[in-house]
């Protein structure tokens, strides 16, 4: 299956949500995120054993989707989230896991509502673009 960019279909107004919402909000997402992945006993073991180096790499690459420096592909190369993934078995209940920590970490960190709002959308739909497996 050809590999869509994922952002296709995000509204221009999260082109500019590094700039509304500022870096350190990123990097309080993806901190409460994997505190989060670091306590699921369904999720965990998918994980590396250190989470600094996945919460460096989650961080650079929201902050470069969303309208920030392009700090993924200057570390990473060019994000190809869905091959990335392959070497995971992602159905729909890890997915759901996933998302689910996700929201809760949107909802933990000070957020505004419409901003939000543009993150949720974004995680709902690319995290369904992970799946693959039955
Ligand atoms: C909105 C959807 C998602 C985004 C934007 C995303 C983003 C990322 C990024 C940027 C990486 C690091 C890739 C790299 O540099 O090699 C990564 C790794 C990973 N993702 Fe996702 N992901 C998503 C969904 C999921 C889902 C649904 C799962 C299933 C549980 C998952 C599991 C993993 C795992 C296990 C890793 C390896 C951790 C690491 O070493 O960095 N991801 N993801």
């Amino acid at each position: 299956m050809a590999e869509l960019p994922l952002h296709v279909g995000m509204p221009d107004r999260s082109q500019s949500l590094y700039q509304s919402l500022g870096e350190q909000t990123f990097r309080n997402l993806v901190e409460a995120f994997y505190r989060r992945i670091d306590t699921d006993p369904f999720l965990r073991p998918m994980f590396p054993a250190d989470l600094s180096e996945a919460i460096g790499r989650q961080f650079w690459f929201l902050v470069q989707l969303f309208g920030g420096p392009p700090l993924f592909n200057e570390r990473r190369g060019p994000p190809f989230m869905r091959m990335r993934h392959m070497p995971f078995a992602i159905g729909m209940a890890e997915r759901d896991a996933w998302l689910a920590h996700m929201l809760a970490a949107i909802d933990e960190v000070e957020i505004p509502e419409a901003e939000a709002e543009v993150l949720r959308a974004y995680f709902d739909r690319a995290s369904l673009a992970m799946i693959n497996r039955p």
